[in-house]
């Protein structure tokens, strides 16, 4: 696991943005799983205005969202499709057929959820997966006691989770209690995952979720088995981390992160060369050994 602190969050969020926009470059046919949530709409921004002032190309990517509430039709304005839709989607040249959550609205949820793993697997595999914290550590919707080997099913809402989301319902008790969400294990398939947290009040479950012991309590531990994971927060969601200085210096010293130390006007030049083996491939995590 990477950790990447950066001093606000408008500059984390950069930074994501500026990540996934070079694989996009680097792979213009790349499978992208999309995050929701309020911290996500400053990164959709950021990356709305590369696809104005840069380019940034969306054609040919496919996007896979990680949830969606159950009972909500996509065209609700509390859905996960309407919000990506409004974010996202409806702003860059992405083609709308290549964008995929799971139908919360689907007559056979049970169905449906296994029509949206076979779809991931269609397309190769999702390459780089976007990923916010909720307070209840969860990922997706994945919430405590989540099996950590979890495909794509139905979850019911934690207490938390609920207290968190509700507020942007109106009336707050119009929100669902239940949701279709990837599961930690279709997390874990990702080629490459991608964390974003930002705020005083992600401070200690983000604490939790990359030093702590792996349990499915907290379903973000779970990235401590993933091989390529990288983790940005603002120096707020930083604030009750151990490692703080070691993460400082591998930003500051390794080569990797370069082009990226200077704020966001090298996004043009990040462009690296291409790496052999970006074919799809199964990456084989841990869990395959439990
Ligand atoms: C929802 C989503 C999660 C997301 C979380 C964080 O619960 N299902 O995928 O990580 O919101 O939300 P926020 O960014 O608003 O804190």
């Amino acid at each position: 696991m990477e950790v990447v602190i950066r001093p606000n969050a408008e500059a984390a969020t950069d930074l994501v943005a500026r990540v996934m926009a070079r694989e996009l470059r680097d792979d213009p046919r790349l499978v992208i799983g999309l995050a929701t949530g309020r911290t996500m709409e400053a990164v959709y921004a950021r990356l709305v205005q590369m696809h104005r002032k840069e380019g940034l190309d969306f054609s040919a990517c496919h996007t896979f969202n990680l949830d969606e509430y159950v009972g909500l039709p996509g065209s609700h304005r509390n859905s996960y499709r309407h919000y990506m839709n409004h974010n996202l989607f409806l702003n860059v040249n992405v083609d709308l057929r290549n964008t995929h959550l799971p139908d919360g609205a689907a007559a056979d949820i049970e169905a449906e959820c296994e029509r949206y793993e076979r779809l991931i697997a269609q397309c190769g595999g999702i390459d780089l997966q976007l990923l916010g914290i909720g307070l209840a550590g969860h990922l997706g919707f994945n919430e405590p006691v989540s099996s950590l080997r979890s495909r794509t099913r139905i979850k019911v809402l934690s207490p938390v989770t609920c207290a968190q989301n509700a507020p942007l319902f109106t009336p707050p008790d119009e929100m669902p209690r239940r949701a279709i969400t990837m599961g930690v294990r279709t997390i874990l398939d990702a080629r490459r995952c991608l964390l974003l947290a930002t705020g005083e009040d992600k401070a200690e479950i983000v604490a939790r979720a990359i030093e702590g012991p792996v349990t499915s309590m907290i379903s973000a531990t779970a990235l401590q088995f993933h091989p390529h994971c990288t983790v940005v927060l603002d120096e707020a969601a930083a604030g009750r981390l151990q490692e703080v200085d070691y993460y400082r210096w591998i930003f500051e010293n390794e080569p990797q992160w370069q082009s990226y130390r200077n704020g966001s006007n090298a996004s043009n030049l990040d462009g690296h060369p291409l790496k052999p083996g970006r074919r799809k491939k199964e990456i084989a995590t841990v869990l395959d050994d439990v």
